[in-house]
């Protein structure tokens, strides 16, 4: 989506406590980046994070992935499978739209990020897939759609098919805004599985050659 790759950007890798890259999350960067709404305190989380994808890099500036990782296949398919049955089959099936799915996503690694985000990263992870969307209807004017850009208590932007982007100030329910996340069902997935469900998906999804 056109940011910078934060394993080599300076910014990231001179930060020490967060100082550098917590004012860049509250504040956005002119042209670019929105200022992304979290605490202080959140912000400085991700910071830390941040910098602990960047403390496992080696030497060439290898991105973390191409370090011989441990195997992340020590799961158990059959429980993956009783998983799989009863949290994901509502919206996907192994011999429908997953099946062969671990022969189109051979890298174990890749394939539990896939469905852990329940899209496939593209280039610096942005998300690829359908876009989440919105719908905004004025209380006198009819509704415009367009892919979401950014929502918060006060203000809703999207993105007009004809790629202007157009804001609309919130009050309340007025406008009506009805966001369409097509990722929302992955997105409240993640507080229901423990790290060992998630081990057991991925083993059974690795069966799905
Ligand atoms: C509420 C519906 C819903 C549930 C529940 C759900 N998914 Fe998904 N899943 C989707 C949608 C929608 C997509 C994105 C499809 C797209 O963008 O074309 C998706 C994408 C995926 C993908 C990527 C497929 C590809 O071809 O790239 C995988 C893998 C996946 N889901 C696995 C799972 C697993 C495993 C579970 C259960 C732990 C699960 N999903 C639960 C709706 C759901």
């Amino acid at each position: 989506m056109g940011g910078p790759n934060l394993l080599r950007s300076m910014l990231s890798l001179s930060d020490r406590e967060g100082e550098k890259i917590v004012p860049v999350i509250l504040n956005g960067v002119q042209g670019g980046m929105p200022p992304i709404p979290m605490s202080p305190a959140d912000a400085k989380a991700v910071a830390s994070y941040v910098r602990s994808v960047l403390g496992t890099i080696g030497g060439q500036g290898k991105p973390p992935s191409e370090q011989a990782p441990p195997s992340i296949l020590v799961g158990n398919a059959e429980a993956g499978k009783v998983f799989f049955d009863s949290k994901c089959a509502g919206c996907h099936s192994a011999t429908g739209d997953l099946k062969g799915i671990a022969t189109k996503i051979s890298d174990p690694k890749i394939l539990q990020n896939t469905w852990v985000a329940g899209a496939r990263g593209g280039r610096g992870g942005a998300r690829s897939g359908k876009p989440i969307t919105v719908a905004v209807t004025p209380k006198a004017g009819k509704t415009v759609e367009g892919r979401l850009i950014r929502i918060d208590d006060f203000v809703v932007t999207l993105e007009m098919p004809d790629g202007t982007a157009r804001s609309f100030g919130r009050e309340g329910d007025s406008p009506k805004v009805v966001v369409n996340d097509p990722l929302a069902g992955h997105r409240a997935l993640l507080p229901v599985y423990s790290d060992k469900d998630m081990h057991n998906v991925t083993a059974f999804l690795v069966t799905l050659q």
